[in-house]
Order: structure tokens, then C-alpha cells, then sequence
């Protein structure tokens, strides 16, 4: 069964439609690069799947779970959202525990958790520092760890290597590799950053105006668009779909 499910997924504002008749499927351990010029209906997309928007019309599936039914949902997915806020006075660690309690965990599981993921994304050694001092990869880093701390079978993450530097970008690229492979889930990774896709992505949607231009595997993807204009690259192919004089 696929893991991730949208069918003829649509959300409104008023007049703008955000998404638009949106379908696809990922299956389990999957790296789905979600990608889009701003405002194109990623982030709508994400909190769509994500449960905290309703949609229009249309219906998803993720992780087994029918999408008229959040809170089964919310229990198997970790959410990296486009922008977030954390507890400054906070530590780390102290974030990550109380994040895991909230799943549940007791007090001891809820360390152990805490500990594990703060040494898969790195941050062991700025554990017992509050989040005020974190630099900005450090914050992004530990909201991918606390987008695991429910051992979620599909991840989002909304841009997550926004404003990194080169060795930030390539931390978290190699943090999010480590999520599919060795956890087995499957992760929706919107970015604008196409080489993050090309190293990173097995398969690939790209959004416009809500709608979808394109998708299935990078190759496949660059394959159709390149043959019409005569590119092997990925920026090519993305620029030939969003343009506007070239739809
Ligand atoms: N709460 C809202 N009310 C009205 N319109 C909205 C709302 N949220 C998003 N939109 C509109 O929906 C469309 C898609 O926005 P969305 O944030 O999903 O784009 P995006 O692909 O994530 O863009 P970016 O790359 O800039 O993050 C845009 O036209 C945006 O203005
Ligand atoms: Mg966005």
C-alpha cells in the first residue's frame, strides 16, 4: 500500500486556489522532492497532508491512515513546518524530551529518545544549551529531530536547508538520507534548492499555480522535459514547466 495518497486534492482561498486538483503516490522510503516558484502551493500542500488545513475537495491516505482522520494521523508523521517557533529558554534536550512526553513517552523514555536523535542530528554536544544560542542550522537541525521524536512513518519537511550555509545544507541532506534509509520512512521534502533533489530525491513533484506539471522519478522528470528542450539539466527542465510564457 502506498504510504502518501493525494486524490484530486484541492484547496481554496476565496477565489485563489492554492492546490488544484492535486494527485500523487509515494511509497514507503521514498524521498519525494516537492518543488515550485513561491507561492506555487508546497507549504499548502504539506499542511494539507499534514492535517492542519482542510482541504476543498478531494482526499489523501498517509501512512494508512484516511486523511478524515487527523488525529490518527498526527500520531504517525513528524512535521518540520515552513517556519517555526521554539522555546528559547529551553534546552535541547529539554525541547526533544518534553516533545516526546507528549507522545506518551515516560520520563526515561523520553531522555533516551532525546539523547539519540540529538547525536543523530549532531547537536550532542550543544544538548544542554538553551535553543536562544543556537545558530539558525542548529535550530533546523533540531526541528528535524523533533519531527522524529514519534518515530513517524512519513516526515515533511517544509525547506528545510532555508538559509544554511554549504556544510549546514549538507548535514541536514545527509540527516534526511539517514531518515529514509534507516528508519524506512518516507519523507516529502519541499526546497528550492535543485541540486538538494538531484542528490537526494527519488522521485520528484513539481507544483505550479497549484497544479501539478510534473512527476515521477528525477530521471523520468528531466527525460520528458529535456527532450522538448533539448537539456539534461534539472534547472532547465524546472524553468521550461514554470514559465509563464511557456506553460
Ligand atoms: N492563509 C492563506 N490565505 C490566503 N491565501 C493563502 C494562504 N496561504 C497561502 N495562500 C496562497 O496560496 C498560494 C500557495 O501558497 P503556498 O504557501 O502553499 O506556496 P509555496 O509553494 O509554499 O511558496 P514558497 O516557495 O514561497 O514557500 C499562494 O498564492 C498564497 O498566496
Ligand atoms: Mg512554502
Amino acid at each position: 500500500m502506498a504510504s502518501l495518497e493525494a486524490v484530486r486534492l484541492s484547496k481554496r482561498y476565496g477565489d485563489r486556489v492554492a492546490v488544484d486538483d492535486l494527485s500523487f503516490v509515494a511509497e514507503q522510503g521514498d524521498i519525494l522532492g516537492l518543488l515550485g516558484p513561491n507561492g506555487a502551493g508546497k507549504t499548502t500542500t504539506i499542511r494539507l497532508l499534514t492535517t492542519i488545513l482542510r482541504p476543498t475537495s478531494g482526499s489523501f491516505r498517509v501512512a494508512g491512515m484516511d486523511g478524515d482522520d487527523p488525529a490518527g494521523i498526527r500520531r504517525r508523521i513528524g512535521v518540520l513546518p515552513e517556519s517555526s517557533g521554539y522555546p528559547n529558554r529551553q534546552t535541547g534536550a529539554e525541547y526533544l524530551r518534553y516533545s516526546a512526553r507528549l507522545f506518551g513517552r515516560d520520563r526515561a523514555g523520553a531522555a533516551q529518545i532525546a539523547d539519540r536523535l540529538l547525536a543523530d542530528v549532531g547537536l550532542s554536544d550543544r544538548a544542554g544549551s538553551r535553543i536562544s544560542t543556537y545558530s539558525r542550522g542548529m535550530r533546523q537541525r533540531l526541528g528535524i529531530a523533533r519531527a522524529l521524536v514519534n518515530d513517524p512513518a512519513v516526515v515533511f519537511l517544509d525547506e528545510p536547508t532555508l538559509g544554511l550555509d554549504p556544510a549546514g545544507q549538507l548535514e541536514v541532506l545527509t540527516t534526511i538520507r539517514q531518515i529514509a534509509l534507516h528508519r524506512g520512512a518516507t519523507v516529502v521534502l519541499s526546497t528550492h534548492t535543485l541540486t538538494e533533489v538531484e542528490q537526494l530525491c527519488n522521485s520528484l513533484l513539481i507544483l505550479h499555480h497549484g497544479r501539478v506539471r510534473a512527476a515521477g522519478t528525477v530521471e523520468d522528470v528531466i527525460a520528458t522535459a529535456g527532450r522538448r528542450i533539448g537539456s539534461t539539466r534539472l534547472s532547465d527542465a524546472f524553468l521550461s514547466l514554470t514559465n509563464e510564457e511557456r506553460p
